[in-house]
Order: structure tokens, then sequence, then C-alpha cells
């Protein structure tokens, strides 16, 4: 393989998402070979922890010898077929997999492909719901203030994240949105929280949501939100309670509720599904990413019977959902999903998980030291540090700065894939990674951050 024609090849034809292309007109884009465990290793063999887990998703580590093992017996027998009229094996039981995985009374599985596309699917299955159950009216959905669950029209529609949807406006529907519960900027101003520490309030913010139900409840759908921790807006953790009262407040109204696990989902959070934490099934969750531990592209939204049976009926009274892709429940990466779920069983992975959450949840305190960082967060594999430019008045520093990108150039001098969120600097940790892992993966991002520090101070 001739690495120079690989770099030029990829300088001259390929567009990266999420990337401004002029940021490496004279540098070159890491250009990845190989993966191994908790490491990725580049063209030349230098080696660097995956501490995004390849943007949330892997789970055991690159290359686990069970989900190969179950990948490679599947494509001999059946690499692709269409899922509408049709099945075979490895959705269905994945999906009687699933269902002892997930609370009680998420019993129906509908799947497609990616993350945006199982939130797609909730938002459309609750709308057509409303519909079949006389209820017309119920066509607003709610979501939070830098919610993020997709890059498509619909899910883009209720993002709050302004940099990824302000251009595309004139082409997503109106949402109602709310404050979200992000404690180091409380929205209620009460000044109840200490970074790193579960904020002592009474989550008052949880007010907005509650207020604009009252008003404008009759004619919602959905809310929906990311349960525990809100990833591309900024790696916000919050409390249970919020989640609960959510769930309270969404029964009581009759809206239902989508819960986006996609980044979530497969123990992130330090248990299975991050709603664990506070108790509740959601009318939807929408799952993705882990769910293969990463491996390849597949996603499912699991709703109740209930919402089946407003669907079933004879076909001329037009209640079929008609929505599909061609991947849908691709019979290879299904079988993904299966290795994966063994790997859980095999390795007792959630068994051994306790360990490591504490290990990185305490580890990650030691931050404080360094002066810009603001906020300390986090729960269960994720940790992060929100970096201001004044600790005292919470100030960001000025976007032409770009800390959060010289944090990511000087973590690769050290060996570390780090993605910054603006000047939020997250890990999220596979959860195949060792405590030694962890601890030296602390050290190395610690220092990282220190040394920008001392060039930007
Ligand atoms: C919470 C959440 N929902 C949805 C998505 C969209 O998933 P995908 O990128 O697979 O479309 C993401 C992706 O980061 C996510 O974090």
């Amino acid at each position: 393989m001739d690495k120079d024609r690989l770099r030029e090849l990829d300088r001259k034809l390929i567009w990266h998402p999420y990337t401004q292309m002029k940021d490496f007109e004279k540098r070159q884009i890491l250009f990845i070979d190989r993966g191994q465990g908790v490491y990725l290793y580049d063209l030349d063999e230098n080696r660097y922890f995956d501490t995004i887990s390849s943007w949330w998703c892997i789970v055991h580590g690159h290359n686990h010898p069970v989900i190969r093992k179950h990948i490679e017996a599947q494509l001999k027998r059946l690499d692709q077929v269409h899922f509408a009229g049709t099945t075979h094996s490895g959705p269905v039981l994945l999906a009687e997999k699933l269902s002892q995985l997930l609370p009680h009374g998420l019993e129906k599985f509908f799947y497609s492909d990616n993350g945006s596309t199982a939130c797609e699917v909730a938002i459309k299955m609750s709308l057509q719901y409303w519909k079949h159950a006389g209820e017309e009216k119920r066509e607003k959905f709610i979501a939070l203030e830098r919610g993020y669950h997709g890059d498509t029209i619909g899910t883009m529609s209720l993002g709050g994240v302004p940099a990824f949807e302000g251009p595309f406006q004139a082409l997503t529907f109106d949402s109602l949105t709310v404050p979200p519960p992000y404690c180091y900027r409380c929205p209620c101003k009460l000044g109840a929280y200490t970074p790193g520490r579960a904020p002592n309030c009474n989550l008052e913010c949880i007010g907005f949501l509650e207020k604009l139900l009252e008003k404008e409840g009759r004619d919602v759908a959905a809310i929906i939100l990311e349960p525990m921790l809100m990833g591309a807006g900024g790696m916000i953790s919050y409390p249970a309670g919020y989640l609960e009262r959510v769930r309270e407040l969404s029964m009581k109204y009759g809206v239902h509720l989508i819960l986006d696990e996609v980044a979530t989902g497969f123990g992130r959070t330090g248990r299975m599904f991050a709603m664990e934490h506070a108790g509740i099934t959601p009318d939807f969750v929408c799952l993705s990413k882990g769910i293969t531990g990463g491996t390849l592209p597949l996603a499912v939204t699991v709703t109740s019977q209930e919402i089946f049976n407003a669907f079933y009926a004879d076909y001329t009274e037009g209640k079929t959902f008609f929505h599909g892709h061609t991947f849908t429940a691709n019979p290879v990466c299904a079988s993904a999903a299966l290795g994966s779920l063994e790997v859980f069983e095999q390795e007792r992975v959630m068994e051994h998980l306790p360990q490591k959450v504490e290990r990185l949840q305490e580890g990650k305190m030691r931050f404080a030291d360094i002066p810009m960082v603001g906020d300390i967060r986090g729960i269960g594999m994720v940790a992060a540090f929100e970096l201001v430019e004044d600790p005292r008045t919470k100030r960001p520093f000025p976007a032409e700065k770009r800390v959060g990108w010289q944090v990511y150039l000087k973590g690769l001098g050290k060996g570390l894939i780090l993605r910054p969120l603006s000047d939020v600097i997250y890990l999220f940790l596979p959860l195949a990674v060792t405590v030694d892992e962890i601890d030296r993966i602390l050290e190395l991002t610690f220092e990282t951050i220190s040394e920008v520090y001392g060039s930007v101070a």
C-alpha cells in the first residue's frame, strides 16, 4: 500500500463530515489503518487511545474476535435481504434478547440503520399513532435546547445545537423547546451547583416543561430527549430525578415520551440503558451506535404493544406504517449485534463496569487544578471538562482562540484521539478499557489540557 498515494487521494477526493476541510490545507488528516482493543493505529503504526469510542459506538474494543466470528459466519449464509414481507433469523433473535434487557412494556421492534433514522421512526410513529387514535391535533413535539437527535431534516427540527441546524432552518419544522438541566449554567440561575457534584436544588428547571405542557399539552404528540447525558450539546450529564419528572409530566398530559438512547445505550452510563437510572419506561426508545458493539450500522426503535395495535388493521383502513430503508435489519449487522450481546454475557461486562466507572469518575476530579476547567461532569464511562476563559464568570473563550482544536492537536501528539465539542473536552470510553488504561488516559488528557492552558492563559 502506497501511503503517500492514499493520503494524496484523500486530500483530492474526500469531503469529511463535521470537518472544515481548510483546517487540513497544510496539515495531514489522521489516516487510520487498523484498530485493536481500545487502540487505533495510523498508517505509520503510531498508536492512539480511541478515547471517543469512534464517535461513541465502540463498546468491547475494536476487532473483537467474538463479534468478528459472528460476522464471518453470517456473511457465508446471507448478506442482505429486504425486510418488507420477508424475515430472517438475526433481527428476530436480537429482538428476543433485547426484550429481555429492556424494561417490561417495550416489546415491538422496528429496525433501521442509524441513530437519526431510529429517532425519525419514533416521531413518525408517534404522529401517526395520534391520527389513528382520533387525536388529530397532537402534532407538536417538545425537545430540549442543546438536544441532538441526528442530521436528517426531521431530527434537525428537534435539535437544539444552533451550529448544526442554523443553515437549514428553511427546511425544518417548528418544535417546542425548553431549557435543559444544564447545571453548570443553571437555566434557573440557582447557583446550587459545584462542578463534579450533584446539584443541590429541587430541580426547579423542570418547571419550564411543566409550564409548556400546561399551555400546549393537548397539541403535543411527544417529548424527545437524551436520557441522563446530552451528548453533542456538550456532554451534559444531569440528575435522574429530572428524567423521572419528565416521565411523570408526559403521563399527566398524555404525551408520548421518546428516549433517544442512541449514544447512552449499551452500558455507556454504567447501566445497560440510561433510563434505568430513573427506573422509567418510555413509549419509544431509540437504539443504535453500540447495538453492534459499534462495528456495523444498525438501529432499532422499540415501542409498546399498545402503539403497535393502533396500526394493526385491515390494509384498506390505511393504517400501515410506511417507512423503511434498504439496509433495515441487515443480516450481517444483526449478527454483529448478537455477537456484541454474547460478549456482554461471556465477559460479564456489566459486572466489571462499576470499578471502571468509579476510577473514571473519581479521576476526573483532579482536573479542577487546571484553572481554565470551568466545569467537570460525567456519568458512567463518560467524563467531560468545559473549558472557559474566566471560571469566575463562566465566560467562554472567544471562538477564534479555538482552544478545543488546540487540545485535539496536542492530544494527538500524546497518542490520544480527543474530539472536543467546541471547548468541551470529553472522554467517552469503550467499556473494554482497563482500569490501568483509564489512569493513563486521564494522565495524558490532564497533561494535554494543562499544556494548552499554558499557551492560552
Ligand atoms: C443521542 C443521539 N441521537 C442520534 C444520533 C444520530 O445518530 P447517527 O449519527 O447514527 O445518525 C446521535 C449521533 O451522535 C446521537 O448522539
